[in-house]
């Protein structure tokens, strides 16, 4: 079926054909079907290089036919079948032999399209039909997935796409996601499921992350030991307890060899390059572990159950270098493509700096200090794997002490280290932790999930400009593009995993992928819906925090009244309601904060521009009673005192649901700002206790907290901010009850106060954080 029309009878002609369905619906109602959509304005992610819109659409159902000539050109139209199948129930036939022909979609090998630009591709759409040309199978694999992406658009079996003609290219060749499979790991399935979700969003490189101090990952025939024992950790805590038998119970995982290759031909099949890493000579310790006589030190290590900057190093043995060698040659056998990934980073040098022996290999080595160990540390790897035709990267602490020339550095502690290599003539990826971190939380909202609690937006994650001005022409050329990195410490399962992967990774796809002029984030976000829908249909479980509606409550309980402030941390419009009704598009749209007389309920949703909810409302009820209590996550920190603020999750239960805590690692310390203590003479406080479980290196004489007057420390409160006197110093128990909480009955003296109506609450508690420290869950003020 074809037509030309105009865009405006477009609407018309949808609206007779969804009258004609439902006609038919009703005699013979056979199975349920949508009706024909008519796709008005394509909403792409990333933005194409060059779209320019034609006049009227192309009619598409399950009777178009496909046609595709060659291999590379039936696979794009299997790939394309196969996601419409998945998005919109939509069954196309089999792609047959043959070009573009009135009323059918062609996917067409045209060594005349984008010869320049080898991921390039062009897609038109008229009245006779749909063509998606490259001149490689890579280009028609994109071009592949931007026209599933305009059938996605709609939801049903059968729509109208609009007429159009896209030229497209990377701007970037390396437009990479870096996922850490050893603080947790994640099935080969779910690995190929965050394959198929780059590749919908054009990114090129998977960066997978296989060793570090909490786990190796990679089976290496050689060393069966790495993933034996290398491969298990006993999470601290009531993790690694179970609490039937007090028995340990590992936390393990490592991918076969047979493993690895089939994830390698899946991404290849996506047209995805997988860069292992394998790190040294810090995060180093699983491998330590295993095999003791890699490490500098004498004593056995285990597998590290904690998380941050650790200690452990690869010795500098020849033996040693022969190892990493080995594992090398293995790796290289499994990952065909150009990279591979060595780490490089945090790697404190105290452990050689004090060995003998280390030192002597220096003087024997004639290297001048540290530095220029490690220096020489990664040339051998480079060596190594230069004469096995593969490049070296590494994190940008590589520089350090000199680097090959044919090294890759990846700037992740800004983009000083990039801007450095690029002038030295080094190739670079840009992966700040600034900008493109994904284990930062992306919003405010209190129900993110655990990670780092500084953030990284969505805005920021698309306004982040890979190819820094500063750089000269020549410099510029080295940066092969940009990379978003997961890390895993606090990221326990696939879901969160998701969370925090999207929709971040479509504002990667577009820093990465458009042409810097077209950028556009207010457009982005426009089009962002129709890429939530995409989600949607795919299952990926995008995080909802940032299409929310949040609150902020400033209440007063003793006047009745509150201020309820609403925002959506996209800047997304809200509506909300008063009356526990569901808001939606015709309810009061939310301009300015809400003045209200207790008890009040307010729902509140964001809305597209369309009328429909980007996510469930969400319900804020606020009573005398709420007013009275903060959960943790409605806490601030303690300003100037605690730094490394965490969203950490309990140690257990071993099954099932743990709590969430804001803790600032370096000091925990929790404030409720401007708490009114006007009728208040005690406290409950609802309180949990986890392991310490972080390595600091040298930022460890930092870590504080104050002395304990008696046996298991105290909870400290203090009214005036953390300087103010002290309203209570409760002595805590030895332990927490079996649910790994206390409640707390404080009482206060508040005499000392100079106002206190709305007086800053500081709640510490004493004694020493290692190796298990109190968090505050919630604090209540109980009313004389
Ligand atoms: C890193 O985040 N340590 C590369």
């Amino acid at each position: 079926m074809r037509h030309r029309l105009p865009p405006s009878r477009l609407r018309l002609r949808a609206a007779i054909l969804l009258l004609a369905a439902a006609t038919l619906l009703a005699a013979c109602a056979p199975r349920p079907q949508r009706p024909h959509e008519v796709v008005a304005a394509p909403a792409l992610i990333p933005l194409p290089a060059r779209l320019v819109a034609g006049d009227g659409g192309f009619d598409l159902d399950a009777a178009t036919p496909l046609h595709a000539d060659g291999e590379a050109a039936q696979q794009a139209a299997r790939r394309f079948a196969a996601l419409a199948a998945r998005s919109n129930g939509l069954r196309l036939g089999v792609p047959t032999a043959g070009g573009p022909a009135p009323g059918t979609i062609a996917f067409v090998v045209d060594p005349a399209v984008s010869p320049e630009a080898p991921e390039g591709y062009a897609l038109t759409i008229d009245a006779d039909g749909i063509a998606v040309r490259a001149s490689n199978a890579r280009g028609l694999f994109h071009g592949a997935t931007t026209l599933w992406q305009l059938v996605a658009q709609a939801q049903g079996e059968a729509m109208t796409l609009p007429a159009l003609r896209i030229d497209d290219a990377p701007r970037l060749r390396w437009r990479g996601l870096m996922l850490d499979s050893a603080r947790h790991f994640q099935s080969v399935d779910e690995i190929k499921r965050v394959l198929d979700a780059m590749a919908l969003h054009k990114l090129n490189v998977f960066h997978w992350h296989l060793t570090d101090d909490q786990g190796w990952r990679i089976e290496i025939k050689r060393y069966p030991r790495l993933t034996e024992i290398g491969g298990c950790r006993i999470p601290a805590g009531d993790g690694g307890i179970d609490p039937a038998t007090g028995a340990p119970v590992p936390y393990c995982g490592f991918y076969t060899q047979d493993q690895i290759r089939e994830v390698v031909a899946y991404a290849a099949a996506l047209h995805i390059d997988v860069v292992p890493e394998i790190n040294g000579p810090g995060h180093a310790q699983a491998a330590v572990a295993a095999y003791p006589e890699l490490g500098v030190l004498d004593a056995p290590v285990p597998v590290l159950a904690e998380w941050g900057v650790n200690r452990t190093l690869f010795n500098v043995e020849e033996s040693t270098f022969a190892f990493l060698e080995n594992v090398l040659a293995e790796v290289v056998e499994l990952f065909p493509g150009t990279y591979v990934h060595v780490g490089g980073d945090e790697a404190v040098k105290d452990q050689w700096e004090a060995s003998p022996r280390v030192q002597q290999r220096m003087r024997e080595l004639g290297v001048r200090d540290e530095a220029q160990l490690q220096s020489h540390f990664i040339g051998r790897m480079e060596r190594f794997l230069s004469t096995h035709g593969r490049r070296l990267i590494g994190w940008d602490e590589i520089l350090e002490g000199g680097l090959p020339p044919e090294a890759t550095v990846m700037s992740w502690r800004g983009i000083e280290g990039g801007l450095a290599a690029a002038a030295l003539g080094h190739d670079v990826v840009m992966s700040p932790v600034s900008d493109l971190y994904l284990d930062y939380l992306q919003t405010d909202a209190p129900d993110e999930p655990p990670g780092r609690p500084s953030m990284v937006t969505l805005e920021q994650v698309y306004r982040f400009e890979p190819v820094p001005a500063a750089l000269s022409a020549a410099q510029r050329h080295h940066i092969l593009g940009v990379q978003a990195n997961m890390w895993t410490e606090h990221t326990r399962s696939f879901a969160r995993l998701q969370h925090h992967l999207f929709p971040r990774m479509a504002a990667l796809a577009e820093t990465g992928w458009s042409p810097a002029q077209a950028r556009d984030y207010a457009g982005f976000l426009e089009r962002l819906p129709a890429q939530l829908q995409r989600y949607r249909a795919l299952d990926i479980a995008y995080a909802q925090t940032p299409f929310q509606a949040l609150a902020t409550i400033d209440g007063d309980r003793r006047d009745g009244t509150a201020r309820v402030t609403l925002r959506n941390p996209l800047g997304y419009p809200i509506r909300y309601t008063l009356d526990g009704s569901v808001p939606d598009a015709g309810s009061p749209r939310y301009a300015a904060p809400l003045d209200l007389r207790l008890p009040a309920q307010v729902r509140a949703a964001a809305f597209a521009a369309d009328g429909t909810p980007l996510a469930p409302a969400t319900t804020h009820t606020v009573d005398a009673t709420s007013l009275l209590t903060r959960r943790n996550a409605e806490l601030s920190v303690c300003p100037d005192i605690g730094r490394l603020l965490l969203r950490l999750e309990d140690d257990g239960p071993l099954e099932g649901d743990r709590a969430i805590f804001d803790v600032t690692i370096f000091h925990p310390c929790w404030l409720w700002p401007a708490a009114d203590l006007g009728d208040i003479d005690r406290l409950t406080v609802r309180a949990g206790r986890m392991p310490y479980a972080f390595q600091l290196a040298h930022d460890e004489p930092q870590r504080t907290f104050l002395p304990a007057a008696t046996a298991h420390g105290e909870l400290q409160v203090q009214g005036g901010g953390c300087d103010g006197p002290v309203l209570a110093t409760q002595p805590l128990p030895a332990a927490p009850d079996a649910d790994g909480f206390v409640t707390l009955d404080v009482p206060i003296d508040t005499g000392a106060l100079a106002t206190r109506r709305a007086t800053d609450l500081c709640l510490r508690f004493t004694g020493d954080t290692r190796p298990t420290m109190w968090v505050v869950g919630a604090v209540t003020l109980q009313p004389r």
